[in-house]
């Protein structure tokens, strides 16, 4: 039996060449018991005619949001009610626009209505031409989705509507109802009943009252790491430095500004951690006794002003002895010698994996929503690369790999 089985799906069809293909997994979800609803947006009626999809699922296509009364029977709230009745809503093709709307939270239409309602999971294959797709408007868009837990069927390479070549084809229809049977299969929530603590964002060091030392570390990929940890299904515990990011959903978040707060905070959730991700560029050194008032610039003896610094805690190597069978993922920012100097860290640091990023690579590093890392893991020490990703895949990518390291359950 398929996980599809009894369950209620809502088939969301955009305005796109590859429209007709959502007529044969309309086939495929029903074939394997689903119960399918189709909503299209105006423009995918340009496409392929609403007669289709009522013919093959038995039922009205949902599309007006305003519906001429004369000529039908829906009442009240029926985009929230059709959002209620869904186990998931799987739109494919999905557009760029569509995407685009859905990002920002724009309900103009029948279907983007339903989406801003739903309770139940969204699936989502985009289909678009290549540059439509690798535009930054629809990469930054698909990534704040992903971000926010929407599961992404992603296009494939070939030829396309237009004759050019390239990403964007919406992926084989038997792979997108595969997706979906998976996401009821649970696999998607594979690292469910697993409690993972992140660190993230810069620390700062006072000088006095007013100022600090600090670095540039936005978050970004701390924050990307406990979002994709909380949507596979993780209990995920952030320990953050200031940053100005919104907390993931279902994050649990606790805010430090020093090294010496952060150790604190890591240091009394270890126990609790099945693995622990520290993502967070913690500053080498704070000032010895800052004031806890602001230091006249008057205060300072002629000649150059000297700050006193000490070395701040190292967070991974005094927490190393309670270890046990927790997994530690460590961060290596290399501008040289990446590697050899990542590979120092992973023995240095008891680590079983070590994320090393290199700043000066384009679309890397500080700031940026994308990453080029390299993975090393405990075992082989031999790096793997990874392509320019968004932060998130790169944060899928991590723990990926740390699921097989976790102990059983
Ligand atoms: C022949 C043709 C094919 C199109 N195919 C796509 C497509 O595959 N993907 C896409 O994002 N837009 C495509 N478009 C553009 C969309 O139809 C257009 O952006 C529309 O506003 C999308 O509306 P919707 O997202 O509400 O369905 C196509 C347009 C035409 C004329």
């Amino acid at each position: 039996m398929s996980a599809l089985t009894g369950k209620r799906i809502i088939l969301g069809v955009c305005g796109s060449i590859a429209a007709y293909k959502s007529a044969f997994l309309l086939r495929e979800l029903q074939g394997r018991g689903a119960e399918v609803r189709v909503v299209m947006t105006p423009s995918a009626a340009e496409f392929v005619a609403p007669l289709t999809f009522s013919a093959l699922s038995h039922n009205q296509v949902y599309m007006e949001m305003f519906p001429d009364r004369k000529h039908s029977s829906a009442v009240g709230t029926w985009h929230i009610d059709l959002g209620l009745w869904a186990d998931a809503m799987l739109v494919a093709p999905i557009t760029a626009s569509t995407i685009a709307k859905i990002a920002q939270g724009i309900s103009d239409n029948f279907l983007t209505s339903i989406v801003l309602a739903l309770r139940a999971p969204l699936i989502i294959a985009p289909a678009m031409d290549a540059d439509m797709y690798i535009h930054p408007a629809t990469t930054s868009n698909i990534a704040k989705l992903k971000e926010r837990g929407v599961v992404v069927v992603e296009p494939e390479e070939g030829e396309l509507a237009s004759g050019l070549s390239g990403v964007g084809r919406l992926a084989d229809v038997t792979g997108i109802v595969r997706e979906v049977e998976r996401f009821f299969e649970g696999h998607h929530l594979d690292l469910a009943r697993r409690k993972i603590l992140v660190t993230a964002g810069p620390t700062q060091e006072p000088i006095d009252a007013v100022r600090f030392i600090s670095n540039r570390s936005s978050g970004k990929m701390g924050f990307a790491v406990a979002s994709a940890a909380a949507n596979r299904g993780a209990d995920v515990k952030l320990i953050t430095g200031p940053v100005a990011l919104e907390t993931p959903r279902n994050v649990r978040r606790v805010n430090v500004s020093t090294a010496d707060q952060m150790f604190e905070a890591v240091a009394g959730e270890i126990e609790w951690c099945d693995a622990l991700i520290m993502t967070a560029a913690v500053a080498d050194y704070k000032v010895l006794n800052p004031p806890d008032r602001k230091i006249k610039k008057t205060e300072f003896v002629q000649g150059t002003p000297r700050i006193e610094l000490a070395e701040n805690v190292d967070i991974l190597k005094s927490v190393a002895p309670r270890k046990g069978r927790r997994v530690f993922v460590g961060f290596a920012l290399e501008t040289d010698d990446t590697i050899a100097n990542a590979k120092k860290k992973l023995v240095s640091k008891s680590l079983d994996l070590i994320v090393v990023n290199n700043p000066r690579v384009e679309g890397a590093g500080f700031g940026t929503d994308t990453n080029r890392v390299a993975i090393l893991s405990e075992k082989d020490q031999d790096a793997v690369e990874l392509p320019l990703l968004s932060k998130y895949d790169v944060a899928m990518n991590i723990l990926d790999r740390i699921l097989p390291l976790l102990p059983q359950k």
